[in-house]
Formats: structure tokens, C-alpha cells, sequence
């Protein structure tokens, strides 16, 4: 079974597309529990994804505590603040990884995202999973448009949205 490991210390500084630096590192729950909860409480109700985040404290507490127990996680940081979280969970088999991803309303369309996604598919790549599956809600274009510019195609477009990035074909 694959598992992904991204070093303890790893953390890189980046500049967001208007310029301003912000740190993505390796997601410490002992450390950053509390910093991702709050971004979650004031995370934009209308931006809700399939039900993500939860919208009560105890939710989003225990939501947190299950994506760090079975994932692994990064976030994205700026003036002591989360402002973007990815986390990846290895499936029953450990041949794929679920990714779920979130950036802050106030950090949104500066291209953290994709600088989130592009260093979690080279961590899962390098751990040996064979894709990345993720759904999401057929209306939500921003998401897609993300996803298929990362090279994710469409399985499964029926109900949800189901998408896979066949980690064979990328190049990290
Ligand atoms: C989806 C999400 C993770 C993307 O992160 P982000 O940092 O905002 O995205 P980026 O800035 O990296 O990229 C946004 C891209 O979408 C494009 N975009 C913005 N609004 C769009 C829209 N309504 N339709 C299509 N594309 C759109 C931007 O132009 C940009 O594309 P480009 O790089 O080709 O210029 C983030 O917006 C988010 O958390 N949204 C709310 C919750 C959510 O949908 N989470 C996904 C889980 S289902």
C-alpha cells in the first residue's frame, strides 16, 4: 500500500499571483489544528462544496481530526493565518488517493490552489499511487476548470462529478 510521505519540514515560500508571499508546508495537527478550524468557521457558506466544509464547530472539529488520522495534509499560510488546505487519502485498496482541497474566500483566484494541487500530485506520485480521485459539484467551474488544467478528466459526470488524474501520464 502506497503511503505518502512528505517530510517533516518541508515548507516553501511563494508569491501568489498578486505578489504576496505566502508559505505552503507540511499540515502539523498538534500545530495547526486550531489555524485550519478557523479558516474553516469562516470559511463562505455560498463556496460550500458538497456539503464541505461543515458548518458547525464539532464538524468541522471532527472532520479535521478524521482528514489528519487517515491523510496527509498541507497548508498554505500567510501572516500566522491558514488560507488554503489540501489533504490526501490513500483509498481501501492503497492504489489511489482522495484529494480534497480548500482556499479561504479572501485567498481565492490567486493561484494557491493550483500551487497546493501541483505539490500533492508530485508527493503522491513519488509514494507510488496510481491516480488521484476527487468529485465535486458539476456547477462548480472554478473547481473543474482547476482540475482539468492539472490534466484530471471526467469519469463520471452523471450525479456528482467525478474526476481522476492518471499519475502515469503527468510529469513532475
Ligand atoms: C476551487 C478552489 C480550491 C481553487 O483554488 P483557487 O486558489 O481559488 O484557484 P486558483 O487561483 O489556483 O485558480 C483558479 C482558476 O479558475 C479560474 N476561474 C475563476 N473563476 C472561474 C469560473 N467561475 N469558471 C471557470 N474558471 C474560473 C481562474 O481564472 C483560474 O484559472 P487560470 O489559472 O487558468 O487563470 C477554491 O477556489 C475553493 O476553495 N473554492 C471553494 C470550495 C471548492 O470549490 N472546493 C473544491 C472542492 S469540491
Amino acid at each position: 500500500m502506497a503511503s505518502v510521505i512528505v517530510e517533516e519540514d518541508y515548507s516553501e515560500t511563494v508569491t501568489d499571483r498578486k505578489g504576496e508571499a505566502y508559505t505552503i508546508r507540511k499540515y502539523d495537527h498538534s500545530k495547526d489544528r486550531e489555524k485550519v478550524i478557523e479558516m474553516y468557521e469562516t470559511f463562505n457558506p455560498e463556496l460550500r462544496c458538497l456539503g464541505l466544509p461543515p458548518t458547525t464547530r464539532k464538524g468541522i472539529e471532527n472532520w479535521i481530526d478524521y482528514l489528519s488520522e487517515t491523510g496527509i495534509g498541507l497548508i498554505a499560510e500567510r501572516d500566522g493565518k491558514a488560507i488554503g488546505h489540501i489533504v490526501i487519502v490513500p483509498t481501501e485498496d492503497g492504489k489511489n488517493a482522495d484529494v480534497t482541497i480548500f482556499v479561504h474566500q479572501s485567498a481565492q483566484n490567486r493561484g494557491i490552489g493550483q500551487e497546493l494541487m501541483k505539490r500533492m500530485i508530485k508527493f503522491a506520485k513519488k509514494a507510488g499511487f496510481k491516480g488521484i480521485m476527487l468529485v465535486t459539484e458539476r456547477t462548480n467551474a472554478r473547481a473543474i476548470h482547476v482540475y482539468k488544467k492539472l490534466g484530471f478528466e471526467v469519469v463520471d459526470p452523471y450525479f456528482e462529478y467525478d474526476m481522476y488524474l492518471d499519475l502515469r501520464k503527468v510529469d513532475v
